[in-house]
């Protein structure tokens, strides 16, 4: 498992914004997906692409195009979908998938209740969007479901990462998975309640509002 933090002013000054509990939801939205285009850029630099030749007003040349399968793009209901727009702006021909998960009560694993995937994942590069790497269970899980599903490389992306989430991805992902985590910040710590701290509360709640 890699873990890589975005260091950019820009990428630091939305950041700000959007941990400020005065920010509106409608500018934490904005602030999202302007976030997840930044991030979306480094997570894409070695995406695989294959030559094309085009012809300009001027000559013939050859440029590059992305190469096929496109990848696929999975939020995780419900803060995931929240960072679709941003990353569908810099990937436009990306398929989506989608994929609820949610912790079994019973055995405290992260099980897959929702999933609408494309067809095949064979040998597909995938990018998982969870705005909250906290726990890192559910990225553990979904990482996990790809791979089963034959994904061969995966990268999720996070706007904040906790130290304790990380350290679990790190001993608890097998070598079999291929996966990077790229996050906007590594925060200090998870609280006893799971949040992460500084973070910006509950990122479902800041982007749709509070569900009872
Ligand atoms: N999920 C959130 O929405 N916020 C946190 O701080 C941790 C998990």
């Amino acid at each position: 498992m890699n873990f890589r933090v975005i260091e950019h002013p820009l990428v630091a000054h939305k950041l700000t914004l959007l941990r400020d509990q005065l920010t509106p939801t409608v500018l934490f939205r904005d602030l999202v997906e302007e976030l997840v285009m930044l991030l979306a850029y480094e997570s894409t630099k070695d995406i695989e692409v294959v030559p094309k030749k085009i012809q300009t007003p001027i000559c013939e040349t050859e440029g590059v195009s992305l190469g096929e399968p496109q990848p696929v793009v999975v939020p995780i209901i419900r803060a995931g979908l929240g960072m679709l727009s941003g990353m569908l702006k810099l990937l436009p021909s990306a398929e989506v998938g989608f994929l609820g998960m949610k912790r079994d009560e019973q055995t405290l694993d992260n099980v897959t209740y929702a999933n609408r995937l494309p067809k095949s994942l064979e040998g597909r590069r995938c990018f998982i969007l969870d705005p909250m790497l906290a726990t890192g269970g559910t990225i553990a899980a979904a990482a996990r479901y790809l791979t089963d599903k034959g994904a061969k490389n995966i990268t999720s992306i996070a706007l904040l990462s906790a130290p304790e989430g990380v350290e679990f991805l790190r001993k608890s992902i097998s070598s079999k998975i291929n996966l990077t985590v790229i996050s906007a910040s590594l925060d200090d710590r998870l609280n006893e309640l799971g949040y992460i701290v500084p973070g910006l509360g509950d990122a479902g709640d800041r982007l749709y509002g509070s569900v009872d």
